[in-house]
């Protein structure tokens, strides 16, 4: 499949789905990083929420409208190569959905909410209760998703710049802009 073109006039490219889900993530794991009380009960929930969206979020990968679904930016290796030769060579190829570098991110970023999950509700259990592998594991995870979104959201600045198309922007209307 060759890689898409850059829009030449607004196009419609995130369904309110993904909008919706893409801010109320962030909303999530910010507030579990910074502002509510670790391992309360709104930690918990806001945690448990943030794994919920994840989970809707693949299957709108199946069923959602054409750039959210996973056939469109799914990282093969293909497609990854395609476009580390297009860097190589000092192109950069433009995509209307997301780019498979970026899609990479997105999908660990996506891994780690849910390894959170994980690692927060084996805390609440009987079995794992007060283990101490298991708090450091949680925290770990926590570091490594701040480091990775900081990184996406620099990069989804740095890109825009540089492909003349407002992402951030598009992320929030639905449209980008050439
Ligand atoms: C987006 C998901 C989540 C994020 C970003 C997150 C982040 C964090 C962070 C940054 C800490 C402090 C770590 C430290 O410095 O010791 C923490 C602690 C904790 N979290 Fe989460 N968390 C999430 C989900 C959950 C869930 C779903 C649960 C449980 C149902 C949970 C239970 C806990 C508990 C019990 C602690 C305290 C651990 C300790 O005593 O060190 N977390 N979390
Ligand atoms: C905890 C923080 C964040 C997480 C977990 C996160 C996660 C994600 C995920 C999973 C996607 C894929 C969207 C989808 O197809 O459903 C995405 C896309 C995107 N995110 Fe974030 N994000 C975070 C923070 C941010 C921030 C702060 C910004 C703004 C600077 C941002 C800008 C974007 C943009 C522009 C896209 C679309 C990229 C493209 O055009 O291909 N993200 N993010």
């Amino acid at each position: 499949m060759k890689p898409d073109t850059a829009p030449t006039a607004p196009v419609k490219v995130w369904d309110p789905f993904v909008r919706l889900f893409h801010w109320s993530l962030v909303s999530c794991v910010l507030l579990n990083q910074f502002v509510l009380e670790e391992g309360e009960a709104p930690h918990e929930w806001a945690g448990y929420l943030a794994s919920a969206l994840v989970l809707a979020r693949v299957v709108w990968g199946f069923i959602g409208s054409r750039h959210a679904r996973f056939a469109d930016f799914f990282p093969t290796p293909a497609r990854l190569g395609r476009h580390f030769s297009a860097l190589r060579q000092g192109q950069h190829p433009q995509y209307a959905g997301h780019n498979p570098l970026g899609a990479l991110m997105m999908l660990a970023l996506m891994a780690l909410v849910l390894a959170l999950g994980l690692t927060g509700w084996m805390q609440t259990t009987d079995a794992y209760f007060g283990e101490e592998w298991l708090q450091e594991l949680h925290e770990w995870l926590a570091n490594g998703l701040l480091l990775a979104a900081g990184l996406h959201a620099a990069a989804a600045i740095v890109m825009g710049r540089i492909e003349r198309v407002n992402l951030v922007r598009a992320m929030i209307t639905g449209v980008k802009r050439p």
